[in-house]
């Protein structure tokens, strides 16, 4: 069933990985129907080229380098400040990389647990409190579908992608009866420039729109099914 994207006016988003490709759509399709929304970016310079992208009032940009909870704490205590309360957060934060274990980067499952893991966790800690307190609130995260499948040369992305799945699942279940929900949608590839540019002879037909995922991820924040912590995307919405 489509999700209603007026169910997004006035709302408060507060979104991770914007500029990426899948959070770009997730901020413009928030933004067109009228939520407000608040954007952590990980690097200083990136805060005046989002404010440049996102023009008006109603968008918040701060910086939140990975680990650095006391940024994440005071970004989420000023937005929650200025737009009444955070509603939701949305977690577009992640990144992949391939390689056989040995041949790998050094440094590269750290570097992916970094991005998929401990960038999540520090902007949901920095948010969470302030949910608690308001006894609402909803935290959705990215995994993938490939989590529990396998897979050569893939190791370090499964490995930290299947971590998120069980902070997200233990977090979830942590937060029953406090009014705050968290959830991770579970897609497979999407379809993105990146990916069509590096698998140009895969059939894209299968991949999942941007404008999908981003659906999922609003249905999983406002209108959960109640199907658990951990939700597949379906092409067809
Ligand atoms: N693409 C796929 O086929 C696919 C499939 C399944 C799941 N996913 C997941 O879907 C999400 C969005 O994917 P996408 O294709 O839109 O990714 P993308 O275009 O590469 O964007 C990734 C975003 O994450 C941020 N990021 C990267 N490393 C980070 C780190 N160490 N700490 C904090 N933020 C970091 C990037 O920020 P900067 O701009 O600062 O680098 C960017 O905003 C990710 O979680 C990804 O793992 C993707």
């Amino acid at each position: 069933m489509a999700f209603d994207l007026a169910m997004l006016a006035g709302k408060t988003i507060l979104v991770g990985g914007a500029t990426g490709q899948l959070g770009s759509v997730v901020v413009r399709t928030a933004l067109d129907a009228g939520a407000r929304i608040a954007i952590a970016v990980r690097k200083p310079w990136q805060v005046d080229k989002v404010k440049a992208a996102y023009p008006g009032a109603n968008v918040l940009v701060g910086c939140v380098p990975d680990a650095d909870g006391e940024a994440a704490a005071g970004f989420a205590k000023g937005v929650n400040d200025a737009f009444s309360g955070i509603d939701a957060l949305l977690c577009c934060n992640g990144a992949f990389a391939a390689g056989a274990v040995g041949r790998d980067a050094s440094g590269e499952l750290q570097e992916l647990m970094t991005a998929n893991v401990l960038s999540v966790a520090n902007l949901v800690r920095g948010a969470l409190w302030l949910m608690k307190r308001r006894k609402r609130g909803a935290i959705v995260c990215v995994g993938s579908a490939s989590v529990g499948l396998g897979g050569a040369n893939v190791a370090n992305y499964l490995a930290s992608k299947a971590a998120l799945h069980e902070w997200v699942r233990a977090l979830a279940l942590e937060l029953v009866g406090t009014g705050v929900r968290a959830a991770a949608i579970v897609p497979g590839t999407l379809d993105t420039e990146t990916n069509r540019k590096a698998m140009p002879d895969a059939d894209a037909s299968q991949w999942l729109p941007l404008d999908v995922v981003a659906h999922a991820m609003f249905t999983a924040a406002f209108a959960p099914t109640g199907a658990g912590p951990l939700h597949p995307v379906q092409k067809v919405r």
